[in-house]
């Protein structure tokens, strides 16, 4: 419940002005803060934004992420169970006219958590409110949220395994009873009341899902998995997105980009950006194997789609730690990188190509990295 004492506390009327005074206050305070971005069926085209070919920053990258984004499930390649998933529910939701069940969308970074959530939006002619985790700092800064939302609307939460508990506590009659349960006052005097809410769809996306507290996770109507993609996918959204680029790409430097690209759309268009930017500079017309090979070389991005720290990670547990078991604090020391890109960022693919293992007792390397790195078990 959200607790009116964290609101300014030297009150002294009485409870019906409280409570005014605190909707007032929650009513009126504008999500900017918080809110990232409100779009209504509105996204980026190509024609809408400079492509630049060099001097990529971080907002460079989400403008292209954006721009290569698919808007419709017709346009979505792979994750067909989702896909066979959503092609029940949504028009369901539809014939209703009711906002969707609330859905948790889970699965390692880059696969199109983001992108389905506005895809959903879109299909469902309904406005999306996104934010994250860690970005919703107080109880206060979630019912501000909540109470600006309007019929139907969808509030995407990003990492929602990082909400704090106090924050997460809210949204559990937010989203069972659409309703905000507020204390106010403190000790004998202490009143509860509700607030009422529109009827809206929660979107949340985890990279974690073991983080997530039942409570939580019990709440969500529709749980779905998204996975790694096949490399045929992958390809084929190589393609794609060469066209959005105006970029010509044959199909053999296609298929050579998807096998090193780590089965995730997200790191598929990056290096295609960069095989674009290095087949621009060297003056090709046409991507070819030859454009591919020399860029991913430059990279230091292998056959498999592993760089210089997945190698860095696999060589260390190999010679310091004899293959394993190794805690993950401990290897995280020993390569300087932090736990949690470890573990989010480099090891589910790992796992995936069945390279690591992790046991109780800590991380494992296979057969597998003997081989793929040339090196020999000590
Ligand atoms: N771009 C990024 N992800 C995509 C997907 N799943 N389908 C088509 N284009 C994409």
């Amino acid at each position: 419940m959200l607790n009116a004492n964290t609101f300014p506390k030297s009150f002294s009327v009485s409870f019906e002005n409280i409570a005014r005074i605190i909707l007032i206050f929650l009513l009126n305070l504008k999500p900017l803060l918080f809110i990232v971005m409100i779009e209504k069926n509105a996204s980026l085209k190509s024609e809408d934004i400079q492509v630049q070919d060099a001097g990529v920053t971080a907002v460079d990258n989400i403008v292209m992420e954006n721009v290569l984004r698919p808007h419709s499930l017709k346009e979505y390649i792979g994750q067909d169970g989702i896909k066979n998933n959503l092609a029940v529910f949504l028009p369901a939701a539809r014939k209703r006219k009711e906002a969707m069940e609330h859905i948790l969308l889970h699965g390692p970074p880059g696969l199109g958590k983001t992108t389905l959530a506005f895809i959903l939006a879109r299909e469902m002619g309904a406005q999306i409110r996104t934010t994250s985790g860690p970005a919703i700092e107080r109880p206060g800064d979630l019912a501000a949220l909540l109470t600006n939302l309007q019929e139907k609307d969808i509030l995407f939460i990003d990492e929602i395994h990082r909400l704090r508990p106090a924050v997460e506590e809210i949204l559990y009659s937010a989203m069972e009873d659409f309703c905000l349960d507020l204390i106010v006052g403190k000790g004998p005097s202490a009143r509860s009341m509700r607030i009422g809410l529109p009827s809206f769809t929660l979107i949340g996306a985890t990279t974690k899902l073991s983080s997530l507290s039942s409570p939580l996770r019990d709440r969500f109507g529709n749980v779905l998995k998204l996975e790694f993609y096949t490399e045929e996918d992958i390809k084929e959204i190589l393609m794609r997105s060469a066209g959005i680029l105006k970029t010509e790409i044959n199909d053999e430097a296609a298929e050579r980009l998807s096998q090193s690209s780590r089965r995730t759309p997200r790191i598929a268009n990056r290096l295609l950006r960069r095989v674009r930017d290095f087949a621009s500079v060297h003056e090709h017309s046409l991507i070819d194997k030859n454009v591919v090979e020399e860029t991913l070389e430059l990279l230091g991005v292998d056959e498999l789609g592993l760089d210089a720290t997945d190698r860095k990670l696999l060589n260390l547990i190999a010679d310091q730690f004899r293959g394993g078991p190794v805690g993950l604090s401990t290897l995280s020391a020993a390569a300087n990188e932090e736990q949690a890109t470890i573990e989010d960022i480099y090891e589910p693919f790992l796992l995936q190509l069945g390279f690591l293992h992790r046991s109780p007792r800590g991380r494992l390397i296979t057969d597998k990295v003997y081989n793929h790195l040339g090196i020999n078990k000590i």
